[in-house]
């Protein structure tokens, strides 16, 4: 059986492009194959974050997870920093990643460039390690991502190479990434040529929006010449992802949303496409909000580290065991 892993940083204001391109995804592998989704919060901490603001994250993103359909009898649940062997294993492949690669990393730059050396963490840089200890630690093969952390999951193949190369072909499983065939790159509605992202409130749908601002956000999206409501990501970039939200919420094919569209006007498909939006984001702020207030993400995530640990303990004994640290308890 296939097995399938992915996180999100619970660095706050989850996006519809987060929605989109992973969150709502990640229950589909759950009755074909093995499923460990967990709350990226060691990686949450690469900058600078409040700590009651980051918990509260970390609550958000447990309920969001469980409102997005994942099923915890089916799928496994937890935070990143309750299972060690996370840590523990960065430490180990850290040695097998170096500074020229890390340093052309697309996220690290874009994240350290306005930022002078003295104030950048180490663990901004050396983020792609710790993600692939997070991927290797258990066994996966598929990993589904948006389309921004593709390079993330080949440095991550390359580590795994580099280790299989040195210390045997079955040290650690060579994962693939997953990416949606559409929505894997939601763009900002007040500039559809930048990727919409938790930094900009105006160009951004976020989970946590009520739903006359979702409405507004979408109603002024800016679109483009012409009148057309036709998928041409080069001429009209708005329309397009406007299109491509459209067919992600309603799980359709761009050709299907376009067609049902032929004919609209800009402002009577925008009102479709906030309708839709609308729909879900509806019933899945109720379901978030009942889980947040009954607690039950808590059971889960226990449950999920407990379950996460049996994997991932075995997975860096084999790690240790291979790279020469002496196993005391079996010598
Ligand atoms: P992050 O918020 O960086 O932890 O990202 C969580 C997941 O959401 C990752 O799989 C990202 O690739 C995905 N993601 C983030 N922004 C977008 C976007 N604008 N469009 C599609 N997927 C996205
Ligand atoms: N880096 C991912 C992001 O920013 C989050 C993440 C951390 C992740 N570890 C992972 C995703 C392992 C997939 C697999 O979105």
């Amino acid at each position: 059986m296939a097995r399938i892993l992915s996180g999100i940083k619970p660095t706050g204001n989850l996006t519809l492009g987060n929605y989109i391109g992973a969150l709502k995804h990640f229950k589909d592998f759950q009755d074909s194959g093995e499923v460990y989704i967990f709350i990226a919060d060691l990686h949450a901490l690469t900058l600078p974050i409040d700590p009651e603001f980051l918990r509260n994250n970390i609550r958000d993103l447990a309920a969001f997870y469980l409102a997005s359909g994942l099923d915890p009898k089916k799928a496994t649940i937890f935070t990143q920093s309750s299972v060690p062997e996370h840590a523990e294993l960065n430490a180990i492949l850290q040695n097998y990643l170096y500074m020229g690669e890390l340093s052309r990393m697309t996220q690290f730059k874009e994240k350290s460039k306005n930022m002078k050396d003295s104030a950048i963490g180490l663990g901004l840089f050396a983020y792609p390690v710790l993600m692939a200890a997070d991927i290797v630690l258990y066994d996966a093969d598929i990993v589904p991502v948006g389309e921004d952390q593709i390079q993330h999951v080949e440095i991550t193949r390359d580590v795994v190479n580099r280790i299989n190369k040195r210390y045997g072909k079955d040290t650690l499983v060579l994962p693939n990434y997953k990416i949606n065939k559409v929505g894997a790159r939601i763009m900002s509605l007040s500039d559809p040529t930048v990727k919409m992202s938790k930094s900009d409130p105006k160009g951004d749908i976020f989970l946590r929006d009520d739903m006359k601002t979702v409405r507004k956000k979408i109603m002024s999206a800016v679109t483009d010449l012409g009148s057309e409501v036709k998928y041409d990501k080069e001429n009209k970039p708005g329309i397009s992802n406007l299109l491509t939200i459209y067919a992600s919420i309603k799980e359709v094919s761009i050709e299907e949303a376009e067609a049902h569209f032929v004919g609209y006007r800009y402002g009577d498909f925008k009102r479709e496409v906030a309708d839709a939006v609308v729909a879900e984001l509806e019933l899945f702020q109720q379901r978030y909000q009942q889980i947040i207030d009954s607690k039950e993400y808590l059971p889960v995530l226990r449950e999920g580290a407990a379950r996460a640990k049996l994997i991932a303990s075995k997975t860096l004994k084999r790690v240790q065991n291979a790279v020469g640290l002496l196993d005391i308890d079996n010598d």
